[in-house]
C-alpha cells in the first residue's frame, strides 16, 4: 500500500502507549507483591489472601497479585475510566479466565468505604500526595483503615532526600536500546517550600530524537514521612513502619530488599515504604 504523497512521516512519539512506556519504566508488580508478603508477615502468622489497591491507574499489581496464588482476590480502585480501560485490556486480558475473576475494579474516589476488606491495602507511587492537607489525608486514611481487616497493612511508598526539592531537576533512565528503545525522564518541575506544593511530571524520549514531554502530570503536595506517620497516628492505626532499602554494598543482603528502620542516611534522593497496622 502506498503511502499518501506528502503526508507527515509518523514520529515514534506518536506511535507510542504512554501506559506501556509508564509500565516498562515505574513498575515492578512483581516486587511489590514481595514486598507486601514480608510486610504482612512481619504482622500477621497467616497469608494475605486479599488485595485493595488504591489509585490503581492500569491495576497490575492487581494482576500480579491474584496470579501469584489461585487463593488470593484484589480489588483495584481509581477515579479515571482510562488507566482502567486501558488495563483491562492489556493487563487483566494477559491473565487466565480464572485468575481474570478474581479481580475487581471500581471507578470511584478512594475515599469511599467499601466492603469486602482486604488484608493489604497498597496506595503506590506517592499517589496520595494529591492531598494536600492534613484533614484531607487524614480522612482519607480513616477510610483506607476501615477497608482493612484486623491487622491488615496499609502499604505506601514514600521519596524525600535534597535533590527532591531542586526544581527542574531530571532524572533520565535508559528503558530499552536498540531502534524501538526509548528514555525515561521524571522532572521535578517546581517546589514552593512555603507550602509544599511539588509538580511533576514524566516524560519520554525515543530513539528517533522525538519526545512526549509532560505524558503524566502531578501536582502534589510533599509529605515527609514524619508528617506521614502522625496522620496515620491521627487516623487510628494502631502502629506505622519505615522499610528503607538494605545497603547491598556495605550491609550485604541483596538489592531490592528492605528492612524495617528507625534511623537512616540523608541520601540526596532516596525511596521507602511506610507500613501502616490497623
Ligand atoms: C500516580 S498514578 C498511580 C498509578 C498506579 N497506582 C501506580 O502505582 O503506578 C495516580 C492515580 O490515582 C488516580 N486518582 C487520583 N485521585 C484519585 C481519587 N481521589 N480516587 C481514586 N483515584 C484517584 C489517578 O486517576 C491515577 O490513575
Amino acid at each position: 500500500m502506498s503511502k499518501s504523497p506528502g503526508k507527515p512521516k509518523k514520529t515514534q512519539a506518536d506511535k507510542a502507549d504512554k501506559y506501556v512506556c509508564y509500565q516498562k519504566s515505574v513498575q515492578e508488580p512483581s516486587h511489590e507483591v514481595a514486598f507486601f508478603e514480608q510486610a504482612f508477615g512481619d504482622f500477621n502468622r497467616r497469608k494475605p489472601r486479599h488485595l485493595r489497591e488504591d489509585f490503581c491507574g492500569t491495576f497490575a499489581v492487581c494482576c500480579e497479585w491474584v496470579k501469584s496464588s489461585p487463593q488470593r482476590t484484589a480489588l483495584g480502585v481509581d477515579l479515571d475510566p482510562e488507566p482502567l480501560a486501558w488495563g483491562k485490556q492489556h493487563n487483566l486480558g494477559r491473565l487466565d479466565e480464572r485468575a481474570q475473576k478474581r479481580v475487581r475494579l471500581l471507578q470511584q474516589d478512594v475515599r469511599r468505604r467499601n466492603r469486602p476488606q482486604a488484608d493489604i491495602l497498597a496506595a503506590q507511587n506517592f499517589s496520595f500526595w494529591i492531598f494536600k492537607t492534613r484533614a484531607e489525608v487524614v480522612a482519607y486514611f480513616k477510610t483506607a483503615r476501615s477497608n482493612l481487616v484486623d491487622g491488615g497493612v496499609m502499604v505506601m511508598d514514600m521519596m524525600g532526600g535534597g535533590e527532591c526539592f531542586e526544581e527542574d531537576h531530571q532524572d533520565k533512565r535508559t528503558i530499552e536500546k536498540g531502534k524501538h528503545g526509548f528514555k525515561y525522564i521524571w522532572t521535578q518541575d517546581t517546589f514552593n517550600p512555603i507550602n509544599h506544593d511539588a509538580r511533576f511530571t514524566i516524560g519520554f524520549k525515543f530513539k528517533d530524537g522525538s519526545r512526549w514531554d509532560e505524558a503524566f502530570v502531578y501536582e502534589w503536595r510533599f509529605w515527609s514521612i514524619p508528617e506521614v506517620r502522625e496522620m496515620l497516628a491521627e487516623a487510628g492505626f494502631s502502629s506505622s513502619h519505615v522499610y528503607w532499602e538494605v545497603d547491598y554494598e556495605t550491609g550485604g543482603g541483596e538489592a531490592g530488599e528492605w528492612e524495617r528502620r528507625e534511623d537512616a542516611p540523608s541520601d540526596p534522593s532516596w525511596v521507602s515504604y511506610v507500613v501502616a497496622v490497623r
